[in-house]
């Protein structure tokens, strides 16, 4: 059966890993390592530029970035369904480029686009992604019922892909990749189509899988996601890691912590102030909340509508990318 993970069709040994492997697995402390990966695709357009990313093991990291900075990119490599220019990443101590067969061996995949094949039900491919790890078949069904639970999608197993809707479909998709028992999991964009109690269900999957030890890789657009559940996150922009480290890390990359968003004439706004303006709303940047909660007071006696709040990821995503851009 050809899969939407489309790594795993290339399994070709479905055992548990030898001892070697695992002796190989225990050594290592990160899961996934980036050395200068370069990827120059055959139009000439430079995707990735010199990649150093590490992800330790048991660690949910995040990939963000604007469309085309060379995320679904970099987790093709890492996934071994596309080679590198230049450079090398390792999975669990193997190389992606000289070992692909060991790196697919530990790894499950959810891609950007996926296409179930539709006569299959949720409950085929959870316990069909299960067995490709060794188990036994009441293993494989105990992991299945449990990711497609995760993912609130128990009710709708025995119904076929094709007469589910685009969401659910993405879902099958994810409890596979959960059922897998597979170490490290890549995931391109899983929320993207997902309502947001949906979400939530897959973010508490996903946080459970990284406390049993697992390591996550995926790329969002979503920054609410990213700012939930990732330890840690790296900014993409251009093929080029921009920043990488945990939310507190990020979050100190821009040296305003608070926003007051107004609603109103402008002419009251100082110039020296960084400003985003959103039709008739403006994003203003201030340093911390003193700052903050004095500009309210202010603009409230302008007769203006104003409050103040933390920045958040999205804002110094925003801030760090359009910097680079302008
Ligand atoms: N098969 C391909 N051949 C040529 N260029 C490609 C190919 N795939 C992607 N690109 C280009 O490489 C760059 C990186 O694309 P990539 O898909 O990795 O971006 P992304 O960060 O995943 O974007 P998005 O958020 O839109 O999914 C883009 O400029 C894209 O147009
Ligand atoms: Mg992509």
């Amino acid at each position: 059966m050809r899969s939407f993970l489309s790594v795993s069709e290339e399994f070709e040994e479905t055992t548990l890993p030898s001892t070697s492997d695992m002796q190989m697995m225990t050594m290592t402390v990160e899961a996934v390592v980036a050395h200068e990966l370069s990827k120059v695709y055959k139009n000439g357009v430079k995707a990735l530029k010199n990649v150093m990313i590490s992800v330790k093991k048991g660690e949910l990291f995040t990939i963000i970035g604007p469309n085309g900075a060379g995320k679904t990119t970099f987790l093709r490599i890492i996934s071994t369904q596309l080679t590198p220019t230049k450079g090398d990443a390792e999975v669990l101590g193997y190389s992606v480029v000289k070992e692909p067969k060991m790196v697919r061996k530990h790894i499950a995949v959810v891609p950007q686009d996926v296409a179930a094949y539709g006569n299959y039900t949720p409950w085929d491919y959870a316990c069909y992604f299960a067995q490709l790890q060794g188990l036994s078949s009441s293993e494989s069904k105990r992991l299945a019922r449990k990711a497609l639970e995760a993912v609130e999608l128990f009710e709708l197993r025995n119904r076929v892909c094709n007469a589910l809707s685009g969401g659910e479909k993405k879902r099958a998709i994810i409890a596979s990749a959960l059922s897998s028992n597979a170490d490290v999991l890549m995931l391109d964009e899983p929320s993207s189509g997902l309502d947001a109690v949906a979400r939530i269900s897959v973010w508490s999957a996903l946080r459970e899988i990284v406390q049993e030890g697992k390591t996550i890789l995926l790329t969002t657009h979503i920054m609410e996601e990213a700012e939930m559940i990732s330890d840690r996150l790296a900014i993409i922009d251009q093929g080029i890691i921009i920043t990488c480290g945990n939310l507190k890390e990020i979050k100190q990359l821009v040296k305003e912590r608070f926003k007051v968003v107004v609603r109103g004439k402008t002419d009251v706004i100082d110039s020296n102030y960084d400003v985003v303006k959103f039709g008739d709303k403006h994003i203003i940047y201030v340093k911390n909340e003193d700052e903050a909660s004095e500009l309210v007071r202010k603009l409230l006696k302008d007769d203006l509508s104003a409050e103040a709040a933390p920045v958040t990821l999205e804002d110094v995503f925003v801030k760090l990318v359009r910097s680079r851009n302008c």
